[in-house]
This record gives structure tokens, C-alpha cells and sequence, in this order.
């Protein structure tokens, strides 16, 4: 191997790349935070809930364009940790869920996710489980809030195993809860860790490690009047007989879990360790020649957000870009494989905090803004090899349905260029009803601010004011090729459209309808995205 396959090799096993999914208040700014101080990116705590207060203190235009420019800023950021260099995507919540918070997770090699220790698993946590388990990437579990009292340990456990379909593995197991919350015991180093100290915006927690079996005496001692509970969860969880298996860990199928709390630092130190440890570093990616090995071919990646300035004074565009392969070197030229163009990766962005650093070089699994005149649309590739072409991003499923009435009839042409070009940047999808014609597309958005963001750009870049009428619609489900919507007599609930690609989906009002028409026609198969030109891969989510 050459010296420069050799660095190349030395930094994709040193990365990691991941994002956080959790509902809403579970903790997730908490953590960030902590994890950045840790890794030295961030020298205050408060910077990253400043940001957060920011994002959500008003909600008109002025702010959401001042928001834009921090969720642009903030939604990759990057430090380092032990010898590894941490790639952490933000997924955004709250106002801001969108499909983007989706697309997001395309590009993420393992996800953390945080439950709030008082309330298990909630709505937001499952949607985005979801597209996880789609994808086959590592989950980790990260029980937070435990200073607080919350439900018992092993119950919480046998939630994650019913409510999502997954074998919660403790790797660690507490010790006390709520104000007694004093430390864990680490099953695979065998040794109780204890905390104290700490308060937030600090890291000064000392841990005291003490080794031995749970039911020795040293450790015994440690954990005082819990140590009882500890020995008997311990073997209650042995008993059960799930063992830590990284091959399950690494295709999703057992997700190795932790205990701490973010607020006072317990636990978040040897969580992070471990999760550095057992994440995998950036694999080889699905193209339509197969897998791509990030060390073995030339520069690629692909593109899976694409974020609009909203500013009429800045109209430039980012889009991001996942390195897959290779080196990405400022200024180089490479294949937009689309297209067939050469594209010179002149302005480039690594986003930081709220500063933007320019990128020199980038290696698989970072995430480098392009400054876009117009020309990438969500899942394009880039690459030295003209001919390669990433599995695309999958459409998933929108939530809130919309039918668009634009009151003059002049601006119905300006109105369909405007659609069709925010469509190809992910902004929302369209959907066609048969014999509608194209004048009242149905729109589909996975969060509402999506809505807000399409009137807002379609009204100061096309000059289109539009009217949009709610849809009782809830789900889509995408079915297999060859479906023949007349061989089926569905209910009033159930409404047959077509996507960009002219494909057929089906519109739901709700999860039961989807249940009955699942139930009526066992026949009937169902995706939950629409991706059928999956080159190299098959259609993802079948069910
Ligand atoms: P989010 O990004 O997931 O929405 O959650 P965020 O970190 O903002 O945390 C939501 C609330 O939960 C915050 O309280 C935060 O302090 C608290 N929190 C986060 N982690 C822990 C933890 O480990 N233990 C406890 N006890 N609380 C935690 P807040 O009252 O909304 O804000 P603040 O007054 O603390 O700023």
C-alpha cells in the first residue's frame, strides 16, 4: 500500500459519524454539549442551548432566515476524542422536524438513541427508530435523566424490546436512581464506576472505579444500600440469556445500552468511550456497481441535503455532501454523475459552530458543504468514477398533505418551474392525482415548517403567492411494482396518487385505514418509502 492509501486507510478507521435520535426534551442539546466539551470543540457550556433558546424564541420570517443561518451552521459538527475524530449530524426536532431530519440519517453511520428515563420511548423517538432499522446501522441506547426518579430499569428495557422490535443489551447498569443515582456497573470491564461531584456546565466529575464481580465484596461496598438491586438486575438480565453480540450490534438487530445522566455528566464520559469503540468506523456504501469501499476507490459521496439561504440578498445554496471514498481535496475536479459534468469542489464548507471553516481535504465519512449555484438535487453523486451513482435517498413517508390553489391563472407555469425545482431540493414532495392534470398538485411534507419554507421561497423567488388547503391524509405507502389500482376497491380513506416519477402511491388517513386495506388485501405489498430506483439494491422498508 502506498503512503497515501495508507493515510487514507488510518483516517476512515479513526471516524465516526452519527446522529442523535430522540423526542423532543429527552435531552439531546444536553448531551451535545457535553459531548463537545469533551471533546475540546466547545469551551463554555450554554453555547449550544443559546443557540437552541435562539432557534425557538420567535417564530416570524426574520428569525426563521436567522434560524436557517444556525441550523446551517450547527448541523454538522465535529471533534475529536481519544485518537477517534466524531462526525455528529444534528437532526433536527421540534418545528424544524422535517424529511430533512430523515435524510439526515442516510448519512449516518450509527445512531445514539436517547430516551428519557421517565418516559420511555416516545412518538418522535419511534419515527426516527424507524428509519434507522431501514438502513441496518447500529443503535445505541443512552438512558438519560437518570438523577431523576424514572421507571425501573428493567421495565424501561422491555419497552425498547416490545415497542420497537430490538434487544436492548445493558452494558451498563445503575446503581441508585433520582438523587441516590450514584454511579454504574460496566458488565464488560467488570467493575463499578461511581460518580460524584459535578454540576451542569462543568466536567469535573470524579469517577471512582472499583473492580470486581457485582457481588463481591468491594463492589458490594460501593454500591451501599443498592447493592442488592444491582446484584439481582444483574443476574436477572444474565438469566434472560441476550448476550452482547457485535454482529447483531452491527446490523441493527441488538442495541447495546447505556445509563447516565447529561445534566450532572454520570455516565457520559464511559458511554462515550464505549460508544467510540464499538461504533463502526465508515463502511463501504451501495452504488450501482456494488459496494464501494471508502480506502480501495477514488473520491465520491453523495448529496443529502440540500439547505437555500433564505436571505434574497444571498441566494446561494449548500449542499451537503457525504464523503464515501477517497480524499476530497479543495479545488479538484470531479464527475457530477448525473449530469456527466465536471464540477470543481472550489467552495467548500466544513460548518462548525457558527463559524465556517474552508475545507482542504475531507476524508469518508465527513460531511462537506458545497456551495451550490443550482445544480445538485438530494441522493446526486460525485465522483472520479463518471459512472458510479450512489443507492438513492428514499422519499419517506409525509405526514401532512396539502392541495395547492394558486389564485392567478398567469402564474401557473412560474408556479410549476417553482415546485418542480423545489421538489428536486427535497423541499416537499408533489404528488399527482389521476386525470387532475397538473394544476392542483397535492403536496406532501413530513413537518409543517416544510410547508412554510415552500410559500416563503415560492413567494420571494417566483413571485407565486399559493393558497394551501389542508389533506386529511396521514401516511403514504409506496406499492410494488406492477400494482394495478383497479383490481382494488378502496375505501373513501384511502386515495391513489403518483409521485414525481410518475409511481403509485397510496394515501391513508390513518394507521388504522392502513391496517384494514392491509388486512382486506393481504396480497398488497407495501413500502415505506419510495425508493424504487435503487440501483444495486433492493427496495428498502418492505413489509
Ligand atoms: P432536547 O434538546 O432533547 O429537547 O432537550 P434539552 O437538552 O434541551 O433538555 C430538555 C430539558 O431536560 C432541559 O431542562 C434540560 O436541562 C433537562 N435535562 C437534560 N438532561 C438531563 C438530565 O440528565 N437530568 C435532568 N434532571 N434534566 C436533564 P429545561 O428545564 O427545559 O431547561 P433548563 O432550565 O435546564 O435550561
Amino acid at each position: 500500500m502506498d503512503a497515501d492509501r495508507r493515510t487514507l486507510a488510518r483516517e476512515v478507521a479513526r471516524r465516526r459519524t452519527f446522529a442523535i435520535i430522540s423526542h423532543p426534551d429527552a435531552g439531546k442539546t444536553t448531551l451535545t454539549e457535553k459531548l463537545l466539551l469533551y471533546g475540546g470543540a466547545l469551551r463554555e457550556a450554554g453555547a449550544v442551548r443559546a443557540q437552541k433558546a435562539a432557534r425557538h424564541a420567535t417564530s416570524d420570517w426574520l428569525a426563521l432566515e436567522k434560524q436557517r443561518g444556525i441550523s446551517v451552521s450547527s448541523s454538522v459538527l465535529h471533534f475529536e476524542h481519544r485518537g477517534c475524530r466524531v462526525n455528529l449530524l444534528d437532526t433536527p426536532g421540534h418545528r424544524d422536524f422535517s424529511e430533512d431530519t430523515y435524510r439526515t440519517l442516510v448519512a449516518a453511520d450509527a445512531a445514539v438513541m436517547l430516551i428519557d428515563a421517565a418516559k420511555g420511548v416516545e412518538a418522535q423517538t419511534r419515527k426516527l427508530f424507524e428509519v434507522c432499522r431501514l438502513r441496518r446501522i447500529p443503535i445505541f441506547t443512552f438512558v438519560n435523566k437518570m438523577d431523576r426518579e424514572g421507571r425501573d430499569s428493567l421495565a424501561l428495557m422491555s419497552e425498547i424490546e416490545d415497542v420497537l422490535g430490538i434487544d436492548a443489551v445493558p452494558l451498563n447498569w445503575p446503581i441508585g436512581m433520582g438523587r441516590d443515582f450514584r454511579g454504574v456497573y460496566d458488565r464488560l470491564s467488570r467493575a463499578a464506576l461511581l460518580f460524584s461531584g459535578g454540576r451542569h456546565g462543568t466536567l469535573e466529575v470524579d469517577e471512582t472505579r472499583i473492580d470486581g464481580e457485582p457481588d463481591s465484596a468491594d463492589v458490594r461496598a460501593a454500591c451501599g444500600p443498592f447493592a442488592q438491586a444491582v446484584v439481582d438486575g444483574l443476574e436477572l438480565l444474565e438469566g434472560a440469556g441476550v448476550r452482547f453480540d457485535r454482529q447483531a450490534v452491527a446490523t441493527g438487530g441488538q442495541t447495546p445500552t447505556f445509563f447516565g445522566s447529561a445534566l450532572t455528566n454520570y455516565g457520559v464520559l464511559p458511554f462515550l468511550d464505549r460508544f467510540l469503540e464499538l461504533a463502526p468506523p465508515p463502511g463501504p456504501q451501495r452504488s450501482n456497481r456494488g459496494l464501494i469501499d471508502p480506502v480501495e476507490h477514488p473520491f465520491s459521496g453523495f448529496v443529502f441535503k440540500i439547505q437555500a439561504n433564505m436571505d434574497p440578498d444571498h441566494r446561494d445554496r449548500i449542499a451537503f455532501l457525504r464523503v464515501c471514498s477517497g480524499r476530497f481535496e479543495r479545488g479538484a475536479v470531479t464527475v457530477h454523475t448525473r449530469t456527466g459534468k465536471p464540477v470543481r469542489l472550489a467552495r467548500s464548507t466544513l460548518v462548525m459552530a457558527q463559524e465556517r471553516e474552508e475545507v482542504e481535504e475531507a476524508f469518508p465519512g465527513d460531511v462537506v458543504g458545497l456551495f451550490d449555484p443550482g445544480i445538485f438535487r438530494i441522493g446526486d453523486t460525485l465522483s472520479d468514477e463518471p459512472s458510479l451513482v450512489y443507492a438513492g435517498i428514499p422519499s419517506f413517508s409525509p405526514e401532512h398533505f396539502a392541495r395547492v390553489e394558486v389564485a392567478e391563472v398567469m402564474k401557473r407555469k412560474a408556479l410549476s418551474r417553482g415546485l418542480e425545482q423545489l421538489a428536486q431540493e427535497g423541499v416537499v414532495q408533489i404528488f399527482g392525482e389521476p386525470g387532475a392534470g397538473s394544476s392542483a398538485p397535492i403536496l406532501g411534507a413530513v413537518g409543517p415548517l416544510q410547508f412554510e419554507v415552500l410559500q416563503h421561497r415560492l413567494e420571494s423567488e417566483y413571485r407565486v403567492a399559493l393558497q394551501l388547503t389542508p389533506l386529511p391524509w396521514t401516511i403514504a405507502r409506496w406499492p410494488r411494482a406492477g400494482f394495478d389500482p383497479d383490481a382494488f376497491r378502496f375505501s373513501e380513506s384511502v386515495q391513489v396518487v403518483r409521485d414525481r416519477d410518475e409511481h403509485p402511491v397510496l394515501l391513508f388517513r390513518s394507521a388504522w385505514n392502513l391496517q384494514v386495506t392491509r388486512d382486506k388485501y393481504p396480497e398488497l405489498v407495501l413500502a415505506e418509502t419510495g425508493d424504487a430506483v435503487q440501483p444495486g439494491g433492493e427496495a428498502a422498508g418492505e413489509r
